[in-house]
């Protein structure tokens, strides 16, 4: 944990980039019932013979009660619905172009430096930061900056869940320690090629968006909204609950690298009971650590994987239900989108504060991996 040291930094400007695809939950469990129809067709002898068992359908009631969905954005949708093919059909792009990733992320970033007032000569370190990147390297964040024309240095980072949180912790370090004057946080969050759409306790989960922040030294910001960062903490503590195993191993160990033990799987439940109290934990404790109460928080920018869980931490925290302006959902309209939803909820909802209002950005999930940041209107 840290607090303020020699400067004080605010986060001056954010972005979000929402692709034009939506997919609504309908349109998703039928594609998907009618996959296994077609699955337990193929079949029908072994499921009748008991060696293999029927699976069974989806439906739009349950992903709206289990966890609050009600659509998702995609980056591509051609594909995704394709009972021959059930994953996004995105063309490969050559070594000389654009990656996709970096396309996300630029035009989350460009608008966070434009709110910001910034231009490329005054950021000194990109970082993106998210749940994959397409490749091991070149950084993604490298290309972003090269774009941009961006000076200094870029380098990607994972942290599933927590990537844009702990992304904000290590801009914030680095401004606070005076090695760079603004830094450009990007979280191109592109998890529908992850996503096992033959998978019925997950299928609909994901989302598709890019969420980006500038965080620079609070004697150089010129934009008169922002909010100053006060204190940051992280908790990491292993877990094989959620999972992506896909990795450049499965080439030497002689398996099929798209298996469904590579794509995001889960204990969901497990999850849900083991994450909830430690989140809840985890902010009251950073939240007292600073001298300050629960109730003297006005906005809790919560990590957005599920309703139930958000609700469930906001009642242990406030000793009742949260009202939607006290801690912000945007998950019915853009699902889990992994690290990017607490940020996508201070993007859309914190423009009414009133200077000295505290509010609490987090995130949390696989590794398990918790970040909050305590932030204060200016
Ligand atoms: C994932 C999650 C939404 C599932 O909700 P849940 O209520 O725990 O659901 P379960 O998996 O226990 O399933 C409940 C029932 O619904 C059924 N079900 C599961 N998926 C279904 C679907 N898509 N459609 C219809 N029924 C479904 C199950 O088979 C089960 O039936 P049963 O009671 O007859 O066995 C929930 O566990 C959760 O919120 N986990 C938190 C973790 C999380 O969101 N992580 C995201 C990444 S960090």
């Amino acid at each position: 944990m840290s607090s303020a040291k020699p400067y004080s930094v605010v986060i001056s400007g954010t972005g979000l980039f929402t692709p034009e695809h939506i997919i609504t939950n309908k349109e998703l469990v039928d594609s998907y019932n009618r996959w296994v129809r077609q699955y337990n067709r193929k079949h029908a002898a072994k499921i009748e013979k008991g060696e293999l068992e029927a699976k069974p359908e989806s439906s739009v009631e349950f992903i709206v009660k289990a966890s609050g969905i009600e659509q998702r954005f995609a980056y591509v949708k051609e594909g995704i619905l394709d009972i021959e093919r059930m994953r996004p059909l995105i063309p490969e792009r050559g070594e000389v172009d654009l990656s996709d990733q970096a396309e996300m992320a630029l035009h989350a970033a460009r608008e966070a430096i434009q709110t910001a007032g910034k231009t490329a000569a005054d950021v000194d370190a990109v970082i993106v930061s998210c749940a994959y990147t397409q490749r091991s390297y070149p950084a993604i964040a490298i290309e972003v900056q090269n774009e941009l024309g961006i000076n200094g240095f870029g380098f990607d980072m994972l942290v599933a869940c927590s990537a844009a949180t702990f992304a904000l912790h290590r801009g914030y370090e680095m401004v606070t320690a005076g090695t760079a004057r603004c830094v450009l946080l990007i979280n191109p969050e592109l998890t529908s090629p992850q996503v096992n759409y033959c998978d019925r306790d997950s299928h609909f989960i994901f989302g598709d968006v890019a969420t980006a922040a500038i965080v620079e030294r609070a004697d150089n910001c010129t934009n008169s909204h922002c909010y100053e960062i006060i204190g940051t903490k992280a908790k990491t503590q292993f877990s094989s609950n959620v999972r992506s195993n896909m990795g450049y191993l499965s080439r030497v160990n002689d398996v099929d690298p798209f298996g469904p033990d590579k794509l995001f799987h889960q204990n969901g439940r497990r999850v849900f009971k083991e994450v909830c109290p430690m989140a809840e934990r985890h902010l009251s404790d950073h939240v007292q650590s600073l001298g300050f109460t629960i109730p003297e928080i006005k906005r809790w920018w919560l990590h957005q994987a599920n309703i139930n869980m958000n609700n469930m931490i906001a009642k242990r925290l406030l000793g009742r239900g949260a009202t939607f302006e006290e801690a912000p959902i945007v998950l019915d309209r853009y699902a889990n989108t992994a690290s990017a939803g607490s940020l996508i909820a201070f993007h859309l909802h914190n423009h009414d504060l009133v200077a000295g209002d505290l509010g609490v950005i987090c995130s949390f999930g696989a590794g398990y991996s918790i970040g909050s940041l305590i932030v204060r209107k200016k």
